[in-house]
């Protein structure tokens, strides 16, 4: 398709969670002209999901060396220090700035923010609102900032507008991709922005959310399709730690032919007490770990696998019933009142769950100011890498990295927009990726992706998830099974399956177990793998 119209910015950020809301906040501050776009209303996206809270030293008792130690534990050797020590001192303020932007977190008596605890956390240090609505709250408090400066000439904000690809500009004598110089979009109803267009700018920020699509069952919303991961790629940029994906260990579970999004019972509820319950009304954990149910979500994850692969099971029980009914009910009245729909009551029942696909550690490649390794690039939140998170994420630096990261990037791209030095290039032709999957071949693919690359993988499975994923590529590659106007389920299923692809290769080469990682045919961890994996397209497309 040719664009049907073109608009400038001096930064384009793509995606209104709370790291795309949080880059265009603080751009607006500093550049003439912000884009902000966003695949569907503002509001859609995974942060609205986020029930437990985020993560910040924030009691006087507490610091951000503990938190720290916290976070590189659960990473099992693979974070990169520099960036989870700029989350953890940078965190606090953050939080406090979000106070400031209007954010009501649940507080004391005293005024203080309440802190609970979650997985792998030694202290209380989870920050939540509304109970356990916590990313719904941050994400309204945003949301009115922006409303307050809709009619303000520095914003522009663009909905329903999924970025296709990145535009780049001619690539140098060796094939190198040049700076990244604005994004291709697919707007959906907006008058005169209707249909394919460009936006070209001087820097683009991804914060495109995470690859949940990828998998058959997942907490993540319809809309997680890995946008920025394959737009990345195709671009030419570096992309990290694609194996590592986070399973949750608690999520509802609704029989074997429930798909799709599934309700998340919060970390936090293990945090305020409840066990977990083999079919024998065992509490499994006890002995396995130091913090029992309160172990780092991988290691949760995993007792959980095994149990069920050794009662022959599809679920385990999460029990809060000794929490009381009162307590629940103004505590988690979100879960409460999802449960209850479903005739499930947390007060008298116990909650059947199963770990499914919740978050992507891996991501685009990214350093401390969020560059990633192509010139005028930028990633954010779940779709960078910023190596904050390394083989498994601690339970509620999600939202802190994006608060972070976000800010630190922003920063960094008015002040490169504001110096003058880098202009606006010119975009190569080039619209889209040029062997779209059809939307049909989606739960195929993601069948492949859950049997192969789930939250338990050996070699075998791998190996055929991977012939599997070539042949449909090859077979898309070659056919134009599109037709002339793909549609966003077209140009989403393309970035679900190569994400599914690179996903495939990468939990093939690594040989061990660590993390988000468990491979059975390689169950120990290896010092030798105690090393980031980086990946990308050479110029023919292949990883
Ligand atoms: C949860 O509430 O369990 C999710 C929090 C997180 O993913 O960090």
């Amino acid at each position: 398709p040719e664009p049907g119209w073109t608009v400038h910015a001096d930064v384009v950020v793509v995606g209104s969670g709370i790291a795309g809301l949080t880059a265009a906040l603080e751009l607006r501050q500093k550049v003439d002209h912000v884009l902000l776009v966003t695949k569907g209303v503002l509001s859609s996206g995974s942060t609205i999901w986020a029930q437990g809270g985020i993560a910040a030293a924030l009691d006087p008792e507490d610091t951000p060396d503990e938190h720290l130690q916290d976070t590189l534990v659960a990473g099992v050797g693979t974070c990169s220090p520099s960036a989870v020590r700029a989350l953890v001192t940078e965190g606090p303020d953050r939080v406090r700035e979000l106070v400031g932007r209007g954010a009501h977190f649940d507080t004391q008596a005293d005024g203080s923010i309440t802190l609970t605890r979650e997985g792998g956390h030694h202290r209380d240090r989870i920050a939540h609102a509304g109970g356990d609505a916590t990313g719904a709250e941050i994400s309204r408090a945003l949301i009115a900032q922006l409303d307050a400066v809709r009619n303000d000439p520095g914003i522009e904000i663009i909905e329903h507008a999924m970025v296709v690809d990145l535009l780049t500009a001619a690539p140098d004598a060796d094939g190198i991709p040049g700076p990244v110089c604005g994004v291709t979009l697919h707007v959906i109803g907006e008058g005169s922005r209707d249909g394919v267009g460009a936006a070209l700018a001087k820097a683009v920020i991804l914060a495109t959310g995470g690859i949940g699509q990828v998998f058959q069952s997942s907490t993540n919303p319809a809309s997680a399709t890995a946008d920025g991961l394959g737009a990345a790629l195709r671009a030419g940029a570096a992309i990290a730690d694609v194996e590592f994906v986070q399973f949750h260990p608690t999520v509802l579970w609704e029989g074997s032919s429930a798909l799709g999004q599934l309700p998340l019972i919060s970390e936090a509820v293990r945090g305020e007490g409840a066990y977990l319950l083999n079919s024998e009304g065992d509490r499994f954990m006890v002995g396995q770990h130091e913090l029992a149910e309160l172990a780092p979500r991988d290691v949760v994850s995993k007792a959980i696998v095994r149990m069920m692969a050794q009662e022959e099971s599809d679920n385990v029980f999460l029990d809060c019933r000794h929490l009381g009914d009162d307590f629940l009910r103004q505590r988690f009245p979100t879960i409460h009142a999802r449960l209850a729909e479903r005739g499930i009551d947390m007060g008298t029942d116990l909650i059947p769950v199963a770990p499914a696909q919740h978050f992507h550690s891996g991501g685009v490649l990214t350093d401390l100011r969020g560059r990633s390794t192509r010139p005028g690039l930028y990633a954010v939140g779940e779709a960078a890498c910023s190596g904050v998170h390394g083989a498994n994420r601690l339970a509620s630096n999600s939202l802190l990295e994006g608060l972070v990261f976000a800010t630190r990037a922003a920063k960094d791209a008015a002040a490169v927009v504001a110096d003058g030095v880098v202009r606006q290039h010119e975009p190569v032709d080039r619209l889209g990726p040029n062997a779209l999957v059809p939307a049909t071949q989606r739960p195929r693919i993601q069948k492949i992706a859950h049997q192969g690359a789930g939250p338990v993988r050996d070699g075998v499975g791998l190996e055929r998830a991977d012939i599997r994923l070539e042949r449909l590529r090859a077979q898309f590659h070659s056919d134009n099974a599109v037709g002339p106007a793909p549609q966003v389920a077209e140009w989403e299923t393309t970035n679900v399956l190569q994400a599914a692809s690179v996903l495939v290769r990468t939990a093939m080469a690594r040989e061990e177990t660590r993390g988000g990682h468990l491979r059975t045919d390689f169950p120990q961890q290896d010092e030798r793998w105690e090393v980031r994996q980086a990946a990308s397209l050479d110029p023919d497309g292949a990883l």
